[in-house]
């Protein structure tokens, strides 16, 4: 999308038109020829107009248009049928009560389905059975997996890669999922993994000192060590300490901020004039830990170890620039599996905020808060009496207390049972919201436990540069 001839944005005309306002003023202080004046208020003048059919408002100096008009991702659009859902790695919402449209969103983002046959197929080459995030369609759009499959079996190893931006101490059990769908990856496969923790963008978006930053990603990195990370094949780092410590990782991020322009971060990312710089060129320090030759300490300087990253769905614009600039820099494409977002307990319209604490389960919560919170919050897909509910049956689609069932209750046949007992009504909203709180309160207590147990010297330990226990 680099070479825009005619604007294709608003943001982009206004830019345009803005410029040659500039362009005729300084031809008039300059006393420029009247014919090269008239020229260029010609082109003034056109602009003009192409901006008011674009938008139906007239250009206005100084007054941007509205950053709604700019398409918030440059994937490939589904005939605009896509409407209603909004997804990017700073809002997810929608309109539906079941969640977001994530077909349309495969279709949206030109990313593949994880479909049965990939599901089977990592089954055969791993040699385990699925994780329930696989057969449950949680982690349900990929790019590159098969590439990643082929290339394994001919015993072409690869690493994984993914990533929290510590925005508070706060975490809730929402964050876990990549992590204990990327500690199974690592089992399965038994490859190296980099945990990035992206301080600097916490910072630069956040209202929060440099310090608080920092020390958020030491105190998250202590519950991402608690999902069971191995010392040995795990590097968890901040990028305020690695950035300055890496001289590779540093060449990596250069080379990308040359080979994107800001007109494509704005297209991606829909940043805007009024964005620091910081943020403007941050998605280039996202996109450097998906290059091996940014970790010479764990693959001997090689640049040609691919790299899968598990994410939610909404880091997605972050790699798709990744992709599109690997090859021009001679390294390979990152391969993506994508998750769908965890809802909020107040329904899946959004995801959950770490700023408002009954939207979640959060990590550190209390036996006796988490059955507070799923009983007075979790939405119910339940009817309003217990009659009607015995009549009717209740809705597990829309249902929060059985879509967290649906993430973390192991057993296929027993997760089947209740759903089929709550949609016939034979099992009561207090009962499955029962079900849920048994469920998590051993969970988090057991995340406490193993928390408690991570000490200082361990977490400096995964968080310094170090070989692993790999030969590349
Ligand atoms: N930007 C992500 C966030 O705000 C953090 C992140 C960095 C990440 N690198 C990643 C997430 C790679 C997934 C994969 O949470």
């Amino acid at each position: 999308m680099a070479e825009c001839e005619g604007a294709k944005s608003p943001m982009e005309l206004y830019e345009k038109l803005t410029a040659q306002g500039e362009q005729v003023r300084a031809l008039k202080t300059a006393k420029a020829t009247k014919a090269d004046v008239d020229a260029a208020v010609q082109l003034l003048i056109k602009l003009k107009t192409d901006y008011k059919q674009m938008t139906g408002q007239d250009y206005k100096a100084g007054c941007p248009p509205s950053e709604n008009s700019v398409a918030p991702d440059n994937g490939p659009a589904a005939g605009g049928a896509d409407d209603e859902d909004t997804v990017d790695p700073w809002n997810v919402s929608t309109n539906n009560a079941k969640g977001v449209d994530y077909d349309k969103l495969i279709l949206r983002f030109g990313s593949s389905k994880v479909d049965k046959e990939l599901v089977d197929r990592i089954e055969k080459v791993s040699g385990q059975k699925s994780h329930r995030f696989l057969r449950r369609g949680i982690f349900f759009s990929h790019r590159d997996m098969h590439q990643v499959l082929d290339a394994y079996e001919k015993q072409k190893s690869f690493y994984l890669y993914t990533g929290r931006g510590p925005s508070s101490e706060a975490m809730h059990v929402g964050h876990l999922i990549p992590f204990i769908f990327t500690k199974w990856l690592q089992d399965v496969f038994d490859i190296p993994l980099v945990v990035q923790l992206t301080d600097d963008e916490k910072y630069l978006w956040k209202d929060l000192s440099l310090e608080d930053c920092h020390r958020f990603a030491v105190e998250n990195a202590k519950d991402i060590i608690a999902c069971g990370f191995d010392v040995n094949k795990t590097f968890i780092f901040s990028d305020l300490d690695y950035m300055g410590a890496s001289p590779e990782f540093y060449r990596n991020v250069v080379k990308v901020q040359k080979h994107v322009t800001f007109n494509q971060v704005k297209g991606i990312f829909g940043f805007t004039d009024s964005d620091c710089i910081g943020k403007i060129s941050f998605p280039a320090i996202q996109a450097a830990p998906s290059f091996s030759s940014s970790f010479p300490q764990i693959f001997k300087g090689r640049k040609d170890i691919q790299c899968l990253i598990p994410c939610a769905i909404d880091q997605d614009p972050y790699f798709r620039m990744t992709r599109d600039v690997a090859p021009r820099i001679g390294y390979p494409k990152p391969a993506l599996l994508h998750s769908t977002f965890f809802p909020a307990l107040q329904g899946a319209q959004t995801k959950m905020s770490a700023s408002d604490a009954n939207t979640s389960i959060f990590l550190t919560d209390t036996p006796k808060q988490i059955k507070n919170k799923v009983n007075k919050h979790a939405f119910s897909g339940g009817k309003d009496t217990v009659e009607e509910h015995r009549k009717y049956g209740g809705n597990p689609d829309v249902d929060v207390a059985f879509m967290y069932l649906t993430f973390f209750l192991e057993d296929d046949e027993q997760l089947e049972k209740i759903r089929q007992d709550y949609a016939s009504g034979a099992l009561l909203t207090g009962e499955l919201k029962k079900l849920l709180i048994e469920t998590l309160q051993p969970m988090i207590e057991q995340h406490q436990q193993r928390r408690k147990q991570v000490t200082e010297e361990e977490v400096k330990q995964f968080m310094t540069p170090r070989p692993l226990h790999f030969n590349f």
